[in-house]
């Protein structure tokens, strides 16, 4: 009964994982510098309901490609269009420059660097392609 108690729970922590791998995409925030942060917002969606985080160095955040507050198309496949400030090595927000990235609802972005002139944004496709682009203001 234990056991099959344990089963079940290992049971479900694999269904809940795979589920938020295949219902969401993620922002992953890899660049240079244990203090560089930033916000990150879709852009395509009214700002009262759009996902909108702060991800620290090493952290991601996902939103659901189903969710209308994550993305405009409820389809995998379905651009989103992001809108990123950096707070590179701690440096503050206010007044930085904000920028265009792209990826799709099912995907993954990550965002690398150690200079606003090369942050590259690499967009992992739901159907295992990947565009990689050094992004651009605004
Ligand atoms: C990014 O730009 C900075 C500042 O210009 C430079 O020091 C660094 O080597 C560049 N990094 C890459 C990966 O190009």
């Amino acid at each position: 009964m234990i056991c099959f108690t344990k089963s079940l729970l290992i049971a479900i922590t694999v269904l809940t994982v795979w589920l938020q791998l295949s219902q969401a995409y993620c922002v992953y925030n890899h660049l240079d510098g244990a203090d560089s942060y930033f916000y990150v917002k879709e852009h395509d969606i009214h700002a009262r309901f759009s996902f909108k985080k702060q991800i620290n160095n090493g952290q991601k955040e996902c939103c659901a490609w189903d969710n209308g507050d994550c993305s405009p198309y409820s389809t995998r496949e379905g651009p989103v269009h992001f809108h990123i400030t950096f707070g590179l090595f701690g440096a503050s927000l206010e007044g930085a420059t904000t920028f265009d990235a792209y990826c799709s609802a099912g995907g993954g972005l990550v965002l690398s660097g150690n200079s606003l002139t090369n942050i590259t944004a690499t967009c992992n496709h739901y159907h295992n392609t990947a565009d990689s682009t050094i992004i651009s203001p605004i």
